[in-house]
């Protein structure tokens, strides 16, 4: 890792700390098997618990296949990248009115700065990273595939596995190509051959390197968004930015994840995953593949109050897409309250994040539960985090999530991963740059990354949680 463009104090312990990854590296070539007790310390250690199950995991070691718990940090490749020109979103960015806050431009200038990043993300104390590999980049004309792209990803998974990180690999994290969108997105008949094409080919490259794999990140969102109290998804300047975008790209149906009506694009997405899911079981490479849903703890507030039925709209049909995949994927950030009319909101004068959401970190306690139970499957925690400034909230939000999960192991549901969203401050989508999702801040100048205490403490957990 170039050290030199951490933070001074960073650095420091950069250096400190790179050869005990090494030498956590080494242990753990060596010593595939660590039982779940060890797994577990690091939580118990800052969660003040007393008990631990017996399960006992493999641990990912370089290359090998494992089905080890994973401690690990989330991206998403529109948000990290930079320069993803060939992306849906970035047309609504660059057109005139836009809902975006700002424009993802260079964004974290991963896709040149990944191997910094990887390598930050061992040296911390993790052994897993979500990516998502970008549709648009790897076929950015219908049919034209890049080799060159293909040999990028390559590379990330390569790197991830010189570092002893385990690639968690997402196909779809919201964005499609422009041709995408241009043709009506997937409220098209076609858009799940087209896609499972692209899952097809991108894992005849990547396959024999991925550790675990979503075919989409929160298809469910389409589902869920109509129970929100706000939603910017059908306010005049979306529809504004949506005809801004058909003029930009000349169609009149362009679509995107964020626009398509989703009685129409739901067979598709379903039939995309279930095609996906059997091309990317079809090797190279023997992993679980899955797909991660956007889950909230869903409570209800006095009599004949519609919780049950938000909860049953929100996730049923992708909760049963998931019991047909090896996993589900819980993607989980605070709780909802539903009345009898519909959602109540935060009561007032509760402690809210930067989007607004409650500060509810117990919710994924609530959320793994039901997932597992729903599905029967095992359960991936594929994100979990908290936007705020005041990094001793994202320290205090870890812990209890954290300690939500070892009660869930506790109680013998199959939890395999905690996967904190995100490795570093990043493109939050229509809010731009303002949200601190990460463990890692990012200069938004020189891309500087400076790694915030939480960085160095969920990195510990996930240390300790690794050793004997
Ligand atoms: C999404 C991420 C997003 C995060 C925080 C999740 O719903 O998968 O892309 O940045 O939430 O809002």
């Amino acid at each position: 890792m170039n050290g030199n463009t951490l933070h001074n104090s960073a650095f420091t312990l950069s250096i400190n700390q790179k050869n005990s990854t090494k030498r956590r590296e080494k242990m753990c070539m060596s010593d595939r098997h660590i039982s779940r007790r060890s797994v577990l310390a690091g939580a118990i250690g800052v969660a003040g618990l007393s008990t631990i199950s017996r399960l006992t995991p493999t641990f990912a070691t370089d290359r090998a296949p494992s089905r080890g718990f994973l401690w690990g940090c989330a991206t998403a490749g529109h948000q990290v990248e930079g320069n993803n020109i060939n992306a849906d979103f970035w047309v609504y960015e660059n057109v005139k009115p836009t809902l975006f806050a700002d424009r993802s431009g260079d964004t974290c200038d991963h896709y040149h700065r990944y191997e910094e990043d990887i390598a930050l993300t061992a040296m911390l104390g993790f052994n897993c990273l979500r990516l998502s590999i970008e549709w648009s980049r790897i076929e950015p004309e219908a049919g034209n595939f890049s080799e060159a792209e293909l040999d990028h990803y390559e590379r990330v998974l390569e790197t991830c596995r010189k570092h002893g990180v385990a690639p968690f690999v997402t196909y779809n994290h919201f964005t499609t190509p422009r041709w995408f969108a241009s043709r009506g997105g997937f409220t098209t008949p076609d858009s799940a051959d087209l896609f499972s094409r692209f899952a097809e080919k991108a894992t005849s490259r990547l396959g024999h390197l991925i550790e675990a794999a979503a075919t989409f990140n929160e298809p469910n969102l389409l589902q869920s968004v109509f129970w929100r109290k706000k939603s910017l998804a059908g306010s005049p300047t979306a529809l504004q930015m949506g005809a801004a975008a058909a003029m930009a790209t000349g169609s009149k149906q362009f679509t995107t994840f964020y626009s398509g009506d989703p009685v129409i694009a739901l067979p598709h997405y379903l039939s995309a995953h279930e095609m996906a899911y059997a091309a990317i079981k079809a090797g190279p490479g023997d992993f679980p593949v899955g797909v991660t849903l956007a889950i909230s703890d869903e409570q209800g507030v006095g009599p004949n109050n519609l919780a049950r039925l938000r909860q049953k709209e929100s996730y049923g049909v992708w909760l049963s897409a998931a019991s047909k995949s090896d996993f589900v994927g819980v993607q989980t950030y605070s709780r909802n309250r539903t009345g009898l009319h519909g959602d109540l909101g935060p009561e007032p004068g509760i402690e809210l994040t930067q989007m607004g959401y409650e500060y509810y970190p117990q919710a994924l306690g609530a959320t793994i539960r039901y997932a597992a139970a729903a599905t029967g499957k095992p359960v991936y925690v594929t994100e979990n985090g908290i936007g705020t400034e005041d990094d001793s909230r994202r320290i205090a939000f870890i812990d209890t999530a954290i300690a939500e999960v070892k009660k869930c192991i506790d109680d013998g549901i199959d939890v395999r991963s905690y996967i904190h969203w995100s490795l570093l401050d990043n493109f939050e989508w229509i809010y731009g740059y303002r949200p601190k999702f990460g463990l890692v801040a990012v200069n938004r100048t020189t891309f500087e990354r400076t790694p915030k205490p939480s960085a160095w403490h969920l990195g510990a957990i996930a240390r300790n949680g690794m050793a004997r």
